[in-house]
């Protein structure tokens, strides 16, 4: 089947290792597996100061139009970094195409959006500000607002060494504060660290079907994700929503790459619903079902989907934990925020 063909040509790298393994049999089988993960890491060598600073800008909805909203409408760190919604709501409540991926342990992708069309997470967070179905703002009228506010000029000043914010250091200090978004100490970091009692009998039954059926083909590295594009339907067509998102073909012009997307990190997967790019499954037994279909042409039972449930569960971390910033109130001269218009 050429759709097969294709499939292990694309992911000939790990698909090679994984068979190897299969032959290998036992406990080796396991262990060899292991090692196409990793734990995630505490973050090392992040500037306190950008950090403190990009904290307060992803939680100050003064950088939409409307004055409403911030990073942390869209990328809820109370809720795994998304909204939890099918796809994001943006100023005058548009809908909008794509659902929210997580913020969290995105430092450790190979780029950023689901097409993966920003190189990395400062070059990503330009965008929602000026986008006009997100924050629809502009940078000029960002830096406008940030400059009118004397605590925020203080704090740029203190942080870049510079007179006057610029797009630059916002985007900088942002994505410095992403870095530490990071959620280390899951039950599967545990196992793979050496307490192979952190993960029960179904979860471990859950993650051999994880392996031995090949989700790890895609899944795999310390984000079990992230860093590679695939095809979304290798065997049988994705119905789900792909009128308005093509995939990656968007950034490459190339054929091929239609309805390829970034495979999406499955850290956190408990709290990061709807799934899919389109938000269509609303559970994780359903978006199992779908990939094990789609991707792999395999139909589980039952008891072998929440097996397979009950190991995506040990990959929640441990979240971040900050205090709330307390953001610097507006000076007379701050532009004022223009919800209706
Ligand atoms: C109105 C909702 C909304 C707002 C506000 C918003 N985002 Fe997003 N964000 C999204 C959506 C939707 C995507 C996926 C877009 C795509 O892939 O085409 C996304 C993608 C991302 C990604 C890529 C993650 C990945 O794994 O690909 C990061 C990082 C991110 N946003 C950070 C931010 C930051 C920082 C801000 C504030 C400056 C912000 N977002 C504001 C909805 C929003
Ligand atoms: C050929 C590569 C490939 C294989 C094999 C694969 N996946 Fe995926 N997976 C993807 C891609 C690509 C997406 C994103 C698709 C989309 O959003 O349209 C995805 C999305 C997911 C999601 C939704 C995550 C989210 O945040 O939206 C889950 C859960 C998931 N996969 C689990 C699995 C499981 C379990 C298996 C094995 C049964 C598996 N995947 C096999 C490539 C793959």
């Amino acid at each position: 089947m050429s759709a097969r063909r294709s499939f292990t040509r694309s992911v000939v790298s790990v698909a090679v290792v994984s068979a190897a393994t299969l032959l290998a049999g036992g406990v080796a089988v396991a262990q060899q597996f292991d090692q196409l993960y990793a734990p995630i890491a505490p973050p090392k060598s992040v500037d306190l100061g950008k950090v403190e600073l990009g904290k307060k800008l992803y939680f100050d909805p003064r950088l939409s139009k409307s004055g409403f909203i911030s990073c942390n409408s869209c990328h809820n760190l109370s809720m795994g970094g998304t909204d939890n919604i099918r796809t994001s709501i943006g100023d005058k409540w548009q809908q909008g195409p794509i659902n929210s991926p997580t913020v969290l342990n995105s430092s450790l992708n190979l780029a950023q959006f689901w097409d993966g069309r920003a190189a990395d997470l400062k070059a990503q967070a330009g965008g929602p500000i000026a986008n006009p179905g997100e924050m629809a703002f502009s940078h000029t009228l960002a830096i406008d607002m940030l400059a009118s506010i004397p605590a925020y000029v203080r704090e740029f000043k203190l942080v870049f060494g510079k007179d006057k914010p610029d797009i630059d250091q916002v985007t900088e200090a942002i994505a410095e504060f992403e870095k530490t978004l990071v959620t280390p100490n899951s039950k599967f970091d545990q196992y793979l660290l050496g307490n192979k009692a952190a993960l029960n009998k179904d979860e471990l039954a859950g993650y051999r079907l994880f392996n031995e059926s090949g989700c790890v083909a895609c899944h795999n590295g310390p984000n079990l994700g992230g860093n590679s594009f695939q095809k979304m339907g290798v065997v049988e067509a994705y119905k789900g929503n792909t009128k308005n998102v093509e995939g990656r073909s968007a950034v490459t012009g190339k054929d091929a790459d239609r309805f390829n997307y970034k495979v999406p990190t499955l850290r956190n997967v408990e709290l990061t619903y709807p799934y899919f790019h389109d938000g269509a499954s609303d559970t994780l037994a359903q978006a199992v079902d779908v990939m094990g279909r789609l991707q792999l042409g395999k139909k589980f039972t039952n008891a072998e989907n929440e097996q397979i449930v009950a190991f995506l569960k040990t990959l929640t971390g441990e979240q971040p934990v900050f205090r709330l910033p307390i953001l610097p109130p507006s000076s007379d001269s701050t532009p004022r925020p223009t919800p209706f218009k």
